[in-house]
């Protein structure tokens, strides 16, 4: 059974009638302020990246049952190697974690897992899960979930420039062949469709270098409310809301 058709929380969704032939192909998530939300409690942050997966695992399931085709996550970008060590290597001992314990249920449900971002900087242990769960879900054609790690949008840029580049150099392509589906081509995931709508939790009105190619025409969606507190009822809000726009993409 859907797990929308028996959640006493979801009697929201029939309120907001969401319109389900109009639904966002794909959503993607800047999921922030999980360190505030454990500071407020007097909590280490790590606690509140612990809570944080616990919404993640939430909302994955939610976008697989309301047939969601594509959802990016936006787990490590290329500046959150600022962090203290300590913070660092908490989440990727979360990440590994939370990898080797929902990837049965993922799979079962038929979602695919992939990545976006440089994963090569990651150590083994890290690779050695991502790519059990890449190749274990190789298959599905549910929900795609691609988890940004290590990823900042102008990086995504630079290596597909340098692709490019080399392409060049070989002579395999001239510079009329670089045009707008080149450079998405030469992107993390050619295949996924631009972001149709972008959620960003904790408050914060800025892109944090995600997806800066893919976003031109995103509609932004963002809320106050603490990343390990984003509820389904949100990620619905969120799509209602996403609904009743008007996406004109420079015409009239
Ligand atoms: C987002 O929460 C998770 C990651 C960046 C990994 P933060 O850790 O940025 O939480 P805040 O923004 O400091 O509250
Ligand atoms: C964006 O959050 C990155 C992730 C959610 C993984 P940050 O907390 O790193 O962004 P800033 O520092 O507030 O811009
Ligand atoms: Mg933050």
């Amino acid at each position: 059974m859907n797990m929308l058709g028996n959640n006493n929380e979801l009697k929201k969704e029939g309120q907001l009638n969401l319109d389900y032939d109009k639904l966002p192909q794909h959503i993607a998530i800047i999921m922030d302020g999980n360190g505030r939300w454990a500071t407020m409690r007097n909590m280490p942050r790590t606690v509140g990246h612990r809570n944080g997966v616990k919404a993640l695992r939430n909302i994955i399931r939610t976008s697989s049952d309301l047939n969601i085709k594509y959802l990016t996550l936006y787990a490590f970008s290329t500046e959150n190697w600022k962090r203290p060590k300590s913070e660092v290597s908490a989440l990727m001992k979360l990440l590994i974690e939370y990898l080797r314990k929902e990837i049965g249920d993922l799979n079962k449900n038929n979602v695919k897992i992939n990545t976006i971002g440089d994963i090569t900087r990651f150590p083994e242990n890290v690779l050695h899960e991502i790519n059990i769960a890449k190749s274990l879900t190789n298959n599905n054609n549910g929900l795609n979930v691609n988890i940004a790690l290590n990823y900042g949008g102008r990086d995504e840029i630079v290596r597909a420039i340098k692709k490019i580049g080399q392409e060049l150099l070989t002579n395999n392509i001239t510079i009329n062949n670089i045009n707008e589906e080149l450079i998405n081509n030469n992107l993390d995931a050619p295949e996924t469709p631009d972001p149709d709508l972008l959620i960003r939790t904790g408050g914060e009105y800025r892109l944090s270098n995600f997806l800066l190619w893919q976003c031109a025409y995103t509609e932004f969606w963002v809320t106050d409310v603490y990343w390990p507190d984003f509820t389904e009822n949100h990620l619905i809000q969120a799509i209602y809301d996403f609904q009743n726009r008007n996406r004109r993409f420079g015409g009239l």
